[in-house]
């Protein structure tokens, strides 16, 4: 690989959600990840976990001890702070007050949906972001029943101004059928804009397979697109620069 890969969503501060149960671990995934070629990756704990078992300031100092012993282990691997929000009524107000955090203090703020069949709320918070000045990344929505069934607001927020994040492991079909199946809709109609691992731990399910997924995305839309999804865009985010993204298609699957 002649390019660096940057994985934005990523568990793995070790005790603070769902992800790894130590610094050991913490750093087998950052070794794991840098022989598929990443150098950057953004710890995305889960917002409800870090303010209700720790603290923002907490997760910050994790941080700064995790990339101290990146250096001293020779990893060049640097990470980033960003956290998965939880998307509900309460979002716009959590970001005002800094317990929703973005992506490494830039404008771009990863958003986890629903876990609903519908819901009424989202388009209202959605708008609400976005008129705050920052732009929505929608969490896997590969992954969410609210876009299966309603393929039409996925490219609805999209067109919007929401950018969306696929998971590495739904490309090739790790989350089942009908999420490979979705998966590949949303690249043909480009409306998947990132790629990232949402790596859990560093073995067995959820662990680093980033390098992967990019091989399987460049054979549905090829390698420039699939570079810009694990590259380009993902450090232009870091550089919280704006995006050049292709226009959407609308999709026309829908969940059986
Ligand atoms: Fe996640």
């Amino acid at each position: 690989m002649n390019f660096s890969l940057f994985d934005l969503h990523n568990h793995l501060l070790p005790l603070v959600d769902d992800g790894p149960i130590s610094m050991d671990e913490t750093m087998e995934i950052v070794s794991l990840s840098e022989l598929q070629g990443v150098h950057t990756i953004v710890a995305t704990p889960h917002k409800k976990d870090v303010n209700e078992l720790h603290s923002v300031t907490y997760v910050k100092d994790l941080l700064e001890e995790a990339n101290q012993i990146c250096s001293e282990r020779g990893y060049s691997t640097r990470l980033k702070l960003g956290m998965e929000n939880h998307l509900d009524p309460s979002l716009p107000d959590d970001i005002s007050t800094g317990t929703a955090l973005p992506i490494e203090g830039s404008k771009y703020i990863l958003v986890e949906m629903p876990y609903v069949r519908k819901s009424n709320f989202i388009e209202d918070v959605l708008s609400q972001i976005l008129e705050m000045g920052l732009v929505p990344i929608i969490a896997h929505p590969e992954r969410m029943e609210l876009f299966q069934y309603n393929p039409n607001l996925l490219s609805k927020l999209v067109r919007n101004g929401a950018v969306t994040q696929l998971t590495a492991s739904s490309v090739y079909g790790k989350f089942g059928s009908t999420v490979q199946r979705f998966t590949e809709q949303i690249l043909r109609c480009n409306l998947g804009h990132i790629l990232a691992s949402d790596t859990h731990m560093s073995r067995g399910e959820r662990s680093p397979d980033l390098l992967k997924g990019y091989f399987e995305v460049s054979k549905i839309v090829g390698v420039e697109s699939a570079r810009d999804m694990v590259s380009t865009l993902p450090g232009a985010i870091l550089d919280d620069k704006a995006l050049n993204l292709k226009g959407p298609i609308d999709i026309g699957y829908r969940a059986e």
